[in-house]
Order: structure tokens, then sequence, then C-alpha cells
């Protein structure tokens, strides 16, 4: 509730002008799902407004939308966060198809893991990446897992144990390089995966999303084997591509002005969704 006013004051705005309100359904934590989803149907009983209840990923795949430079449909997603690595093609708001999906960790589990076996705390991706950009490339070799082989299917798990086996031999001062080796291979596959499915799909516009969106060496590249291409790379803004609220408030308005029904005030959450 204190968030809430918070933002409303911030954008001068009153309750009495929200015309709808959005909360995230699923997937996620039961509990946290059911704090969300009981105030935003209380707060819509309460000002007889619509509320509709939003597909986590649904949001990190609309995010890029809420920038300057939007894309247009038809699109293929990167949806890379702590939790999911999904290839989607996107042909319209509520039109998503499964492309292809980490068999293991997803991309953004990896680098957490593999941040706390070098002992930079939890949740390190961030602090990953900066450490690998003043790695020197290719002093170690790790594997690109499913690299030529699983079509558009991931897997990610196999890289912490080889980081975990280089790092038992190596001290502190390798850290970096070792860093480096594990970020090139993730992006390596990453990369490679998004311009097949490009390629399969017939389409030039990939849309990324997610917290793992936000690394550097994964967005330049990106943009590098895309301009090879002549094939075109969307972004949210960074401070869209970890979990936020905006980008649900963004899906729920998007489906509302479609005219969608409103979720039934008999709600439930979904710790298991599929899109
Ligand atoms: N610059 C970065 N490089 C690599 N990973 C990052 C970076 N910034 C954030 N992440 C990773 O993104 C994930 C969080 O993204 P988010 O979309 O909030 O995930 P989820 O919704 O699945 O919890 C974490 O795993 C975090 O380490
Ligand atoms: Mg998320």
């Amino acid at each position: 509730m204190p968030l809430t006013r918070r933002v409303l004051a911030r954008a001068g705005r009153s309750m009495r002008e929200l015309y709808g309100i959005g909360y995230t359904e699923g997937p996620g934590l039961a509990g946290a799902l059911l704090v969300g989803a009981s105030y935003a149907q209380a707060l819509g009983v309460a000002l007889g407004i619509p509320v509709l209840g939003i597909h986590h990923l649904e949001g990190h795949l609309l995010s890029p939308l809420l920038s300057a430079r939007r894309p247009q449909f038809p699109f293929v997603a990167l949806l890379v966060s702590g939790g999911h690595t999904q290839l989607m093609r996107v042909d319209g708001v509520g039109e998503y198809r499964l492309l292809g999906e980490t068999q293991d960790d997803a991309a953004g589990e990896a680098f957490d893991k593999t941040a706390k076996l070098l002992g930079l705390g939890y949740p390190g991706g961030p602090a990953l990446s900066a450490l690998a950009e003043n790695g020197k490339p290719g002093r170690y070799a790790l594997p690109r897992p499913m690299l030529a082989s699983g079509g558009l299917d991931f897997s990610f798990s196999g890289l912490k144990t080889a980081v975990l086996l280089l790092a038992g031999k190596a001290g502190p001062a390798d850290h970096a390089d070792i860093a480096r080796a594990f970020v090139d291979a993730v992006v390596e596959v990453l990369v490679a995966k998004c311009m097949r499915a490009l390629q399969a799909n017939g389409l030039k516009r990939l849309v990324v999303a997610g917290g793992v969106g936000a690394n550097r060496q994964l967005r330049a590249a990106l943009d590098a084997e895309a301009a090879r291409r002549s094939a075109e790379v969307y972004y949210p803004e960074p401070e869209l591509c970890t979990d936020n609220g905006a980008m649900i408030a963004f899906a729920a308005a998007t489906h509302l002005q479609r005219g969608e029904a409103a979720t039934p005030h008999a709600f439930t959450v979904k710790p298991r969704l599929p899109l």
C-alpha cells in the first residue's frame, strides 16, 4: 500500500484516476503471489474498476514495447531470467509460441550459481559479468552446451560443474579469467540459438527480455551478430529488464484496451502456469 501511494504521488495521479489494476497471477511463489492478488482484488472492488491477473512472463515479453523504440510484431523473443530461458515467437498480444527452452538451469540461475562458486554473493549475475570484463578471453575452455544439438533448446547446468572443477585448481587471481570463460560460453550459445530461431521463422526482429538481458557482453554480441545479418535487436530499458511492476501494469493496460474481460474477483494464484 505505501508503494502504491508513493508511485501515484510521484506520477501526480490519484487512486480515483485508475481505470484498471494488473497483478501477477503466476508463475511464482504462492505466498508472494497471494499478497499481490489479494491487494489488487481488494483495491479493484473498493474502486469499482476491472482487475486483471497477468502472466509474469508476458510482462517480460511485452516490456520492450515500453521503450521509445518499439518493435513491430511479429518477432522472436529471448526470455532470459533467473527462472526462465526461453525462445518464443510473438505474433501479437496474447499470441505466443514456445520455440525452445532450457532443459535444466535458467541462464540467470547459471550466472548466480557460478557467481556463488567464485565467492561473489547472491544473486551475483551482475557482479560476475563485471568481473568477466577484466578477464582474459580464451585462457580457459568451457563447453558450449547443446550448441550443435538440441535445436532451439538450452542446457546450462553443466557449466557450473565445469567452473567448479576449474576454480578448485585455480587461485583467486584466476577468477576473472574463469568468469570471462563462463560469460563467453553462455553468450555464444544464446546468440547462436537466437540467430537460429530468427532464421527458422524467417524473421529479422529479436526482442530480449528478463534480467540477463541487462548483460553488457550479451548485448554487444547480439548487436554485432544481428548487424551482420541485417536483423534488429530490441531491449527494454535496463531498469525494466529485471522484475518490475511497470511491465505487469503495461500488460494489463494492453489487455484492457483490447476489451478483454477482467479476472473474476473469486481469484486464485498459479505457482505453475503455462503461457
Ligand atoms: N548484468 C547481468 N548479467 C548477467 N545476469 C544478470 C545481470 N543483471 C541481472 N542478471 C540476472 O538476472 C536474474 C534476475 O532477473 P529476473 O528477470 O528478475 O528473474 P526472475 O524473474 O526469473 O527472478 C538474476 O539471475 C540475475 O543474476
Ligand atoms: Mg522475471
